[in-house]
């Protein structure tokens, strides 16, 4: 499986970190590319015990052997980038391409302010739709203008197809979700790009067909924040009597959440041409299953749960999530077994 793209299949928050977290440490890719947005998206993963988040670098950052790239489609901030990067002693292997566009405090101000991004839309407020405007109106700088960055830069189309052609493994880490997208999620309630697979192959400069798998990732049920619709959305009593209660991990806003949606998930496999799919926090739905590694420890009603998606969609489900450690997961991967 040389070139792995994953993708989140609902509004963000399936979990995708902890799944590429877990592929990183399994499989030992040469490269972790990131395409997506920008900062507005944080992802998580736990390890023996630590918890961390990314917002720049790829969820690949705890393997040392993995080059951590950032293709030329995602927006960076400086900053962000340059604690992580810290965080994660990562200086020798973090690369990002010199025409990623660039994050200044206008864009955020203008986010947090601005009626229209801030409350009707409900943006994370990083700044990443001002700076794809400007971006589109060609006077955004990029990272070859930042002097800071000059250690970090490289041709990234170029590294990643040399990797490709090469018979390396390189994991393409989308994110947000397909139904945030910008062409294809309920506009205007949407981020400023497309964030199917298509558009993360664009963002680090592959083509089509260069992907083997394409891998989409679907929490047990849906969440999602900021404003639009949520198709059966429970109140959040409700989520708080269930256990669905989470906080964005960016903005620290509650998720509003729904039951697994199975029409969505349909729709995700077309628009991102899935090749198979993750389901995470199975645990929550079933708390007996927190912690098993093997699809026979899973309860009847567990199964159940999976062989209804793996039905209705005619796909398999690969990886499931039962706990938040990177080892609470069950590997049904053909080549894993
Ligand atoms: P923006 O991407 O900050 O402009 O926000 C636009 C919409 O996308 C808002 O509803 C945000 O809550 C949502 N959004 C953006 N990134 C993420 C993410 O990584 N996870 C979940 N929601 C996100
Ligand atoms: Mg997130």
């Amino acid at each position: 499986m040389p070139c792995l793209v994953v993708v989140g299949g609902f509004y963000g928050d399936e979990g995708k970190g902890k799944i590429i977290a877990y592929l990183a440490r399994k499989g030992n890719p040469s490269i972790a590319v990131r395409g997506g947005v920008g900062p507005n998206a944080g992802h998580t993963f736990t390890s023996d015990g630590k918890t961390y988040k990314v917002r720049m670098l790829p969820s690949a950052a705890l393997n040392p052997s993995t080059r951590l790239l950032i293709g030329a489609g995602v927006l960076v901030s400086p900053e962000i980038l340059q604690s992580e990067i810290a965080l994660f002693k990562a200086e020798d292997r973090t690369y990002i391409d010199s025409q990623c566009g660039i994050i200044e405090q206008t864009h955020v101000d203008k986010d947090l302010t601005e009626k229209h991004l801030r409350t009707d839309i409900g943006t994370t407020g990083t700044g990443t739709g001002p700076a794809n405007a400007e971006r589109a109106m060609r006077t955004l700088k990029i990272a070859r203008d930042i002097p800071e960055l000059s250690l970090f830069l490289e041709d990234i189309n170029s590294s990643v197809n040399y990797a490709l052609d090469n018979k390396q493994e390189v994991l393409v880490e989308g994110t947000q979700g397909t139904f945030l997208s910008l062409f294809h999620g309920e506009y205007p309630y949407v981020t400023s790009k497309d964030v199917t697979a298509s558009a993360i192959c664009s963002d680090v400069g592959i083509g089509p067909k260069k992907v083997d798998e394409v891998l989409v990732v679907f929490k047990a049920y849906v969440t999602r924040v900021g404003g639009g619709r949520l198709q059966n959305e429970i109140s959040a009593e409700e989520a708080r009597a269930r256990g669905w209660i989470e906080f964005g991990s960016v903005t620290g806003r509650q998720r509003r959440a729904s039951p697994f949606d199975m029409d969505l998930a349909r729709k995700a496999i077309r628009l991102n041409s899935a090749t198979q799919l993750a389901v995470t926090k199975l645990d929550v739905l079933f708390p007996e299953c927190a912690g098993v590694t093997s699809y026979s420890k899973l309860t009847s009603d567990a199964k159940r749960f999976i062989e209804n998606i793996e039905g209705e969609t005619g796909m398999k489900v690969v990886l499931i999530g039962t706990g938040a450690d990177l080892n609470d997961i069950i590997d049904n991967r053909p080549m894993a077994r």
